[in-house]
C-alpha cells in the first residue's frame, strides 16, 4: 500500500521522510522515550535513519506496519510518530519531548484510529507499561477500554515482557472481545 495522509484540525498525519532523521534522531536521546518504547538504545543516527528510509517505506509497501508522522499542518517540523503494526493489532505513540502537554497525541491517534476501522481492523489493541499515566490517558480519551494487566505482548529491547495496561477500541460495528474494566489512573 502507497502512505496514506491523513488531517485532523491541527494536524496532518504523512509519511516520514530523510528530512526527519536529525529531529528523530534528537527526539529518541530522551529516557522517557527509551523506558516507554521500544527504540533502539543508545539511540543513533543510523537507527533513525534505517527506520525512515527502510523500514518504514517497506512496512507500507507489504502493509505490514503503517507508520505516520505527526507534523502540524502545514509545517514541515515531525511532532512524533504513530504507528499500527497490522499483526497484533497495537496501536503505538510518541512525542517529541518540546510537543508533549498540546493535546495533540489524542487528535492523532483519533484520526489513525477512525482509519483503520474503516480499513477492516475492527478492534485496536493499546499497550503501556504500567505507570504511564500519560500514554494511558491519550488511549482512554481516544475512547479505548481499559481491559486490564498482563505482560506485554510486544517484546522489549531487553527480550522481555514487562507488566503493561492494556485496552482496546472496537469499531462501532464490532463486538468486544472482553468486558471492559475502569481505567486504573
Ligand atoms: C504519551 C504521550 C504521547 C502523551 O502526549 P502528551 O502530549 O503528553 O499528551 P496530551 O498533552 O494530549 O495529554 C493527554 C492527557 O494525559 C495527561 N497527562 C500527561 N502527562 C501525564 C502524566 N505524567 N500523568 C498523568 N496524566 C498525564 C494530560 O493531562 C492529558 O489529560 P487531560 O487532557 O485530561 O488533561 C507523551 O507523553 C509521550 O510521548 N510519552 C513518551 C512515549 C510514550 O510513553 N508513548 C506511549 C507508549 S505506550
Amino acid at each position: 500500500m502507497q502512505p496514506v495522509v491523513l488531517t485532523t484540525e491541527r494536524l496532518t498525519l504523512v509519511a516520514l521522510t530523510d528530512a526527519d532523521v536529525d529531529v528523530m534522531t534528537s527526539y529518541c536521546q530522551d529516557t522517557v522515550l527509551k523506558d516507554a518504547v521500544p527504540v533502539p538504545w543508545p539511540y543513533e543516527r543510523e537507527h533513525a535513519d534505517g527506520f525512515i528510509n527502510e523500514l518504514a517505506p517497506q512496512w507500507w509497501a507489504e502493509s505490514s506496519e503503517f507508520t505516520w508522522a505527526i507534523r502540524r499542518s502545514g509545517d514541515p517540523l515531525l511532532l512524533g510518530v504513530v504507528g499500527f503494526n497490522v499483526k497484533s493489532s497495537a496501536l503505538g505513540y510518541w512525542l517529541g519531548a518540546p510537543h508533549r502537554g498540546k493535546g495533540f497525541m489524542p487528535e492523532a491517534v483519533a484520526a489513525a484510529a477512525k482509519w483503520l476501522h474503516s480499513m477492516g481492523h475492527a478492534e485496536l489493541h493499546w499497550e503501556a507499561v504500567v505507570g504511564n499515566a500519560a500514554s494511558a490517558r491519550v488511549a482512554e480519551k481516544v475512547g479505548f477500554e481499559y481491559t486490564g494487566t498482563a505482560p506485554a505482548l510486544g517484546q522489549f529491547r531487553d527480550e522481555t515482557h514487562p507488566l503493561c495496561w492494556h485496552a482496546r477500541l472496537t469499531a462501532d460495528n464490532a463486538e468486544p472481545a472482553h468486558a471492559a474494566l475502569p481505567w486504573p489512573t
